[in-house]
Formats: structure tokens, C-alpha cells, sequence
């Protein structure tokens, strides 16, 4: 363990399981972020809020290699640890737990969750595996830090709804709470990987939140047509020179499953490359 500002690191599997262990009994609420590092606001507030609901706040700063297919960015995703922990000096952060790759698949490692349905669509067809990384991943973070509070961003809506599942399906005594996209003035989601975005990239990548905003007016403008919204949110991606789309689809908030038409509370998702980066957004209806 070492210690950064007011913030402890820990590196060690066992060394976080003590540390929760005794604060479970001395009864304090730990509260939990997960991330990958290359914070910005939107982990940032993740991070306040879960200041706000336990006593003891512990972020993860972990790049997930079994998340990342083989021609994915995993090499090039950013790590910078020190600026990391300046970013979240003035949150009341407890603890980051910030362990090595083998510290966390030890030699030998061969035991994977898999969410079966909710993982299939959207990002789980084009993106095989991921989401197994990510269970498997997050049900180790929870058996590590023992939180009672995990706080997870909304852009990554179908990561979160696979996590809620997961907990409810093991039975984990854990609250997930899910918190809004936080986006830049112009409408951008804030993501790490706006990192790789040229400036002329930035521009173009505008079109997929305002692809989102259109297909929620005409809705709420009366149209339910899912072939007609998704042909008006495609046309937004495409003036803005936006080709390579892996999805744009409306699907059931809670159980993505394919809709006849459009209705209140259904997901609208996309995932598009705007130059080399992987963007994902979303809005509810
Ligand atoms: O959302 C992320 O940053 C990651 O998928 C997570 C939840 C930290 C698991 O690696």
C-alpha cells in the first residue's frame, strides 16, 4: 500500500479484502466506483455520489484486459495513474484499488460470468466476449472490496443493466445505482475514448448525440415507427460522413429485446467510429 495525497493505494487482493472486512465491522457503508482509469467528469460525479451515500468510498482503477477483443484498444488505452488520483484529490476518495493484471487473473484463472440474454445484442454482437470480461470482472471487484453501494454510468446502458442482473441473479447484497450521461455543453458524452478524437473527429462525433436528441423529438412528436426513426437518426450519422455504424437501434429499456414499435421507456442506442475511436450513447424515450 501506498499512500498519494490523502488517497490510500492498494494494490493487493488480500490486502483490500482485510481493509473491508474490518470496516463491515465497524459498521461503515462502503460505497464503490469501478472504472479503468482516464477519468473525467463523468466518473467524477459517479464518484460524488457515492461520497454521498456510504462512509467509505474506494474507486478501481483497473484496465480490464478479458473486456477488450484482440483488435482493440487495450495497449492504447490511457493509463496515467498520478493524474488520475490528481483529478479525484478533492472527492474524498478513501481508497483506489489499483491492482496488476495477474493479481487480479492469477495463473490458471478459468472461472467467466456470462449475463446469457441481456449480453447478446448490441455491443455483445459486435463485440464478443465483452461482456463476460465485464461480469467477470465486476463479480471479482465485488468479492474484493465488498462494497454495499456500486455506482455506474448510464452511457453504458447495457453494461449496467447486466450488472443490475447479475446482482440480482447471484443474490449480491449490493445496491447498483446507475447515474446520467454527463455530456459537454455541445452535447457530447463524455467518454475517455473522446481522447482519440481529432478535432475535426470531435465535430463529426456531435452527430450521435444529435442523432439521439431528433429520434426522441419525432417521438415525442407522435411517431412510434421504429423503421422511420432509426432511418432519421441513420441520416444525422451519415451528413455528418459517419459510416462505419455498428448499431442504431430501439430496444426495450429494461430487457432489450427487439420492439414492434417504439414506446415510452425504450432505449435508443448507437454505437459508431468516429476515426479510430469506438463511440457509445444513448437516450430513453
Ligand atoms: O465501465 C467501465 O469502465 C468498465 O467496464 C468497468 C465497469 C470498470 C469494468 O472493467
Amino acid at each position: 500500500m501506498t499512500e498519494n495525497s490523502n488517497i490510500k493505494i492498494v494494490n493487493e487482493v488480500k490486502e483490500m479484502q482485510a481493509l473491508s472486512n474490518s470496516l463491515k465491522k465497524e459498521g461503515s457503508l462502503i460505497s464503490f466506483v469501478p472504472t479503468m482509469g482516464a477519468l473525467h467528469e463523468g466518473h467524477l460525479s459517479l464518484m460524488s455520489t457515492a461520497k454521498e451515500k456510504g462512509d467509505f468510498l474506494v474507486v478501481s482503477i483497473f484496465v480490464n484486459p478479458t473486456q477488450f477483443g484482440p483488435n482493440e484498444d487495450f495497449n492504447k488505452y490511457t493509463r496515467d495513474l498520478d493524474g488520475d488520483i490528481k483529478k479525484i484529490s478533492d472527492i474524498g476518495v478513501d481508497v483506489v484499488f489499483f491492482p496488476e493484471v495477474d493479481e487480479i487473473y492469477p495463473e490458471g484463472f478459468e472461472t467467466y460470468i456470462e449475463v446469457q440474454q441481456l449480453q447478446k445484442p448490441l455491443c455483445g454482437e459486435f463485440r464478443p466476449g465483452h461482456f463476460q470480461g465485464v461480469a467477470t470482472v465486476v463479480l471479482k471487484l465485488f468479492n474484493i472490496v465488498k462494497p454495499d453501494i456500486a455506482i455506474f454510468g448510464e452511457k453504458d446502458y447495457q453494461q449496467l443493466l447486466i450488472i443490475k442482473k447479475m446482482v440480482r441473479d447471484l443474490h449480491l447484497e449490493i445496491e447498483i445505482i446507475g447515474m446520467p450521461i454527463i455530456r459537454e455543453g455541445d452535447g457530447l458524452a463524455l467518454s475517455s475514448r473522446n481522447a482519440y478524437l481529432s478535432d475535426e473527429q470531435r465535430l463529426q462525433a456531435l452527430a450521435l448525440s444529435n442523432s439521439l436528441n431528433n429520434i426522441k423529438r419525432m417521438f415525442n412528436d407522435g411517431e412510434n415507427n421504429i423503421g422511420n426513426l432509426v432511418e432519421a437518426g441513420t441520416s444525422i450519422l451519415n451528413e455528418s460522413s459517419i459510416k462505419d455504424i455498428d448499431y442504431l437501434e430501439i430496444r426495450d429499456g429494461n430487457t432489450l429485446e427487439d420492439q414492434e414499435e417504439a414506446k415510452k421507456g425504450d432505449i435508443v442506442a448507437i454505437a459508431a467510429k468516429v476515426g479510430n475511436a469506438r463511440l457509445i450513447d444513448n437516450t430513453k424515450l
